[in-house]
């Protein structure tokens, strides 16, 4: 199984709070190869990585992301909504992610693009990706195609992946049009022929979000180049 990608989906969020430092670390140190991450733009501009738009789930802090700096989003604790242990976890810029993970730790970094508009999201990421010199060891990926589309036109070479939760039948033409390098289907609609056309036209898979590691097998046979799970550490030691 050696050759399947296993993607921590917001880091490790079985183990840790997603989406921050110590479940991304935890991710990479039970071996995953990549993370993926979702990332919004602070009041200030900054790239921030938490998945929703608002505070309130994962955080000690209410309202929306993008009505906070970046230094007042960093007062708030996302740790203890997960567990109190992991009291004082802190939200993590994009930038922190970068300088905090080995450089052999692949990241999916996924546009949060569908619900809000951040203005300038894309050349951000961008630029930090380019600061880091990690264009080959990164994907973006985002439900919002306009937001790759953004993207491509800024750097054709960036690895862009197609989030989808249902079957649109534009897929083909948008994935062409976006030279895509995967397509990130819900597990739900992920079949084999998905899979077997998707790879007729030189895309990678990376169904989501996949925690039984039967289904990864069962996902393996019938093709897929990864998967994006919850437990990184479970699937690996199923897979061992
Ligand atoms: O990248 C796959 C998955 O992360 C998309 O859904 O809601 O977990 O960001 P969500
Ligand atoms: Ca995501």
């Amino acid at each position: 199984m050696s050759d399947l990608l296993i993607i921590g989906h917001r880091g490790a969020p079985a183990a840790a709070p997603e989406n921050t430092l110590p479940s991304f670390l935890l991710a990479a140190q039970t071996g995953a190869q990549m993370v993926e991450l979702d990332v919004h733009l602070s009041k200030d501009g900054k790239v921030v990585v938490i998945h929703d738009e608002m505070l309130n789930r994962t955080t000690s802090g209410t309202g929306p992301v993008m009505a906070r700096t970046l230094a007042s989003l960093k007062r708030l604790d996302a740790g203890t909504a997960f567990s109190p242990q992991f009291a004082g976890t802190k939200i993590p810029s994009l930038e922190e992610v970068f300088t905090s993970l080995p450089r052999r730790i692949g990241l999916n970094i996924e546009l949060k693009t569908n619900i809000v508009n951040y203005p300038g999201l894309e050349a951000k990421v961008l630029s930090i990706v380019n600061r880091h010199r990690a264009q080959q060891r990164v994907i973006v990926s985002s439900f919002n195609w306009s937001s790759l589309n953004t993207l491509h036109r800024l750097e054709p070479q960036l690895r862009l992946g197609l989030l989808f939760n249902r079957l649109q039948p534009d897929l083909w033409a948008q994935a062409s049009l976006l030279n895509a390098f995967s397509l990130h289907p819900a597990l739900a609609c992920t079949s084999s022929q998905l899979i077997w056309q998707s790879h007729s036209w030189g895309y990678r898979v990376f169904p989501w979000v996949v925690n039984n590691p039967a289904q990864v097998v069962e996902l393996k046979t019938a093709g897929v180049d990864g998967v994006i799970t919850d437990c990184p550490q479970a699937i690996l030691q199923a897979m061992e």
